[in-house]
């Protein structure tokens, strides 16, 4: 009901009548009464005027699930959506609430995690409402061999969501990086279940430097924010939401195709990789290489010093620039 009157107000843009809210919804005044209250806790500015009714002044900031849910298309597939004041980590939750099957698709949000994973099972800072921390549970009927590829989606849902709320220039380190003035803006850590050959489930989380004003020592270096760069707060609804958005048009597709040709145009356009002099760190050895395209399979394709085209798999490798990460 908290939703409904959300956007009702959202939509009228004008004060709407506890006694029409009430009719409309086929509730008591007390219940739209206190309803309003709670998305007022939640951070919304609701004005409320006797003989007038109820008005949406400013959509909360906060992560929560009701202004998330507000900017999602119609018909989405994510309208499960979980927010966490803290968690250890929400690819874990997710995993946790798969095996508990409390969960089919849907979102996981932790406002802070207190041992968010990164890949190669490095930690993954997390502080609290700085970033977005968060794992999309799916349960695509796709062959594992290809889940791999979630990754890249993701990867340019992101790029595209932060480009458009931001106006930054987004690249796409390959293959799950995405880098803002050379420095890592945000980080994706896909994790399945399978049996036998078909999947049980993905968890694809996300990790996005939103609103850090500072790193610490050992990451200043190597990581930047969504804030740092722009020199204002950022509102992570707006980048979380239009993420969302990005990410399950490209799903859709992705489950009838089963693979990116449909988007591999774009997120070549926007791969720092490409026509690039790389380092590839194999088991330990290194290989420099030119980088040449991303391929419809998500792999790199690559030219070796001998001048012969390799394919690199997600995974096996770890990829950089020839003078840094990038
Ligand atoms: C990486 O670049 O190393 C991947 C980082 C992924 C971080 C996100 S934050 C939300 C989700 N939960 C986790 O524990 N990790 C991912």
């Amino acid at each position: 009901m908290k939703n409904q009157i959300l956007n009702t107000l959202m939509t009228r843009k004008e004060y709407v009548s506890g006694e029409s809210l009430s009719e409309t919804l086929g509730v008591s005044r007390t219940a739209i009464w206190k309803a309003i209250h709670k998305l007022k806790d939640e951070g919304y500015e609701i004005e409320a005027i006797p003989n007038r009714g109820y008005r949406l002044i400013m959509e909360t900031a906060d992560l929560v699930e009701s202004a998330i849910l507000l900017h999602l298309e119609k018909e989405s597939r994510f309208t499960t959506i979980k927010v966490y004041e803290s968690l250890d980590s929400t690819n874990s939750e997710a995993k946790r609430l798969k095996v508990n099957k409390t969960m089919d698709e849907g979102l996981i949000i932790a406002k802070e995690q207190t041992a968010g994973k990164g890949r190669r099972g490095k930690l993954w800072a997390s502080v609290k409402d700085e970033g977005i921390w968060a794992s999309l549970v799916l349960v695509p009927d796709i062959p594992p061999m290809i889940a791999s590829m979630l990754t890249l989606i993701a990867g340019l849902s992101a790029a595209m969501a932060i480009e458009e709320k931001t106006g930054l220039e987004v690249g796409i380190k390959w293959p799950n990086d995405l880098v803002i003035s050379g420095k890592k803006v945000c980080g994706i850590l896909t994790e399945m279940s399978t049996e036998a050959d078909y999947i049980q489930h993905v968890v694809v989380g996300i990790g996005i430097n939103v609103n850090q004003k500072i790193f610490d020592e050992n990451l200043k270096d190597i990581a930047t924010s969504l804030q740092i760069e722009l020199g204002r707060e950022v509102n992570r609804v707006e980048i979380l939401s239009t993420f969302l958005n990005h990410f399950e048009k490209l799903y859709e597709k992705f489950l009838k195709i089963m693979d990116l040709s449909f988007m591999i145009e774009k997120y070549n356009q926007m791969c720092v990789n490409v026509d690039q002099e790389l380092k590839i760190i194999e088991h330990g050895e290194i290989k420099q290489v030119t980088g040449i395209k991303v391929t419809n399979q998500g792999s790199l394709m690559v030219r070796n010093k001998e001048g012969n085209t390799e394919i690199i798999y997600a995974g096996d490798v770890s990829v950089r620039g020839i003078n840094g990460y990038v």
